[in-house]
């Protein structure tokens, strides 16, 4: 299967409703207020969001800019798009496109300001798509890129062998799960300069619906019983085990977000 085809496959229609609602709940909204406070963007700009997902990121983006800015936003995924627009549907300065980030419809030096958050672990071929996000922004412009490294993720339960055959099915939902430990000399690499990183933890004592891990149990579930080698049972049991930590009082989830801010050089 290419890598497009399975992320095609992860965001359809309740991929994207299950996103959606992952991204609402109060430790995301939290995360992504932190994110935009190291973004330079401001009133005028013309600002590109990358793999725009819900949209979330492009309504702030919008907001940002304001009536006298710009910001186009790509996706691959028609439901994710067609959520985005709808989220935006009041914001005029926006236009959407379906679109492959390896291959942009934008002219060259097209942009000041870009933001791609957890996108680029999805793609196989990531120096081609930096290259190619190199291409359109203006020199002097800002990047800002955010992924994960799931090794970085701890999560309590009673079987740790089980967890680590969780996780390492996980690993295959994307092509590049530990993606930050090399994003500094990838970017570097395709053109960009004055690399910095920045962590932001996620942390959740509890497991409701309405935090972060409580919401990716499904997904991960979900994603992992539909493998071949590992099966819905070894999901369930999964869930009620790292579910069951709860009753003791020992759930226990966290796990760090990479942030990445870089520019185009001027010359
Ligand atoms: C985990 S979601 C993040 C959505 C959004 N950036 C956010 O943080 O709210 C990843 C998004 O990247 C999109 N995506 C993955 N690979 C892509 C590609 N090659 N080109 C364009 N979009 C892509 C997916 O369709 C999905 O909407």
């Amino acid at each position: 299967m290419k890598d497009t085809d399975s992320t095609l496959a992860q965001f359809d229609q309740a991929g994207a409703e299950r996103l959606e609602k992952i991204y609402l709940t109060p430790d995301v909204v939290q995360q992504r207020e932190q994110i935009f406070q190291l973004l330079d963007v401001k009133p005028g700009m013309h600002a590109l969001d990358i793999g725009c997902g819900t949209g979330l990121t492009t309504l702030a983006l919008a907001e940002s800019v304001a009536n006298a800015g710009r910001v186009d936003a790509i996706d691959i995924a028609p439901p994710m798009l067609a959520m985005a627009a709808r989220r935006c549907s009041a914001h005029r300065q926006v236009t959407f496109h379906q679109a492959d980030i390896l291959q942009m419809p934008f002219a060259e030096a097209t942009f000041d300001v870009a933001l791609a958050t957890q996108v680029y672990e999805y793609v196989a071929d990531i120096d081609d798509a930096l290259r190619e996000l190199a291409r359109v922004m203006k020199p002097g412009a800002q990047v800002l890129l955010v992924d994960t490294d799931w090794e970085s993720c701890v999560w309590a339960c009673r079987d740790e062998v089980r967890m680590r055959r969780m996780m390492q099915g996980w690993s295959q939902h994307i092509p590049h799960p530990q993606l930050p430990r090399t994003m500094r000399q990838r970017l570097q690499r395709a053109g960009f300069a004055d690399v910095q990183a920045h962590t932001i933890p996620l942390m959740n004592m509890a497991c409701s619906s309405d935090t972060f891990s409580g919401g990716m149990m499904g997904f991960i579930a979900s994603f992992v019983g539909g493998l071949p080698d590992f099966g819905p049972q070894l999901a369930a049991d999964w869930q009620a085990d790292v579910r069951s930590m709860e009753d003791a009082g020992g759930y226990f989830f966290s796990i760090s977000r990479y942030v990445f801010v870089a520019h185009k050089p001027l010359a």
